[in-house]
């Protein structure tokens, strides 16, 4: 069986009449303390971001608005993910390679990063990420 090194966490969620309320504590649902946060939003139609991977960087990405789809891969496992909750977190330890592949309109994505912004932290060359995963 081979377990795939993504994985979903389900927030915590208050449903009521009022509207709803979604959280998570570090230590707790999320697996590392949040150093930064980043939103995406207004991407274009047809418009592809990402595509890279990160060599020490842990993140949880959230649909807080609309859907997003993803590709996935960790060197064994591929996928192609949608985000469309948003009391549900995608956790992605490294190294796994990431494409946002489509943004509906109005769509906006949340990541919660483990450490501050490094842009040598970033694989973008997919080579490289293949000699970093292994054969
Ligand atoms: P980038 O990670 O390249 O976006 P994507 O992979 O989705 O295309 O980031 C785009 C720009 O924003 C780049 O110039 C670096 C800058 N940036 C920061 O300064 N701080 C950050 O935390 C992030 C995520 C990006």
């Amino acid at each position: 069986v081979v377990v795939s090194a993504w994985r979903w966490i389900r927030f915590a969620e208050e449903v009521e009449p009022r509207g709803s309320l979604v959280w998570a504590q570090a230590g707790e649902a999320l697996p590392f303390t949040p150093q930064r946060f980043f939103l995406i939003h207004g991407v274009p139609d047809g418009v592809v971001r990402g595509a890279h991977a990160h060599r020490e960087l842990h993140e949880v990405l959230v649909a807080v608005a609309g859907e997003v789809t993803l590709e996935l891969d960790d060197g064994c496992e591929q996928a192609t993910v949608v985000l469309d909750d948003p009391a549900l977190g995608l956790y992605l330890p490294p190294p796994v390679w990431r494409t946002q592949r489509r943004y509906m309109p109005g769509s906006m994505l949340l990541a919660l990063a483990s450490h501050h912004y490094d842009p040598d932290d970033y694989v973008r060359d997919h080579d490289e990420f293949r000699r970093l995963v292994g054969p």
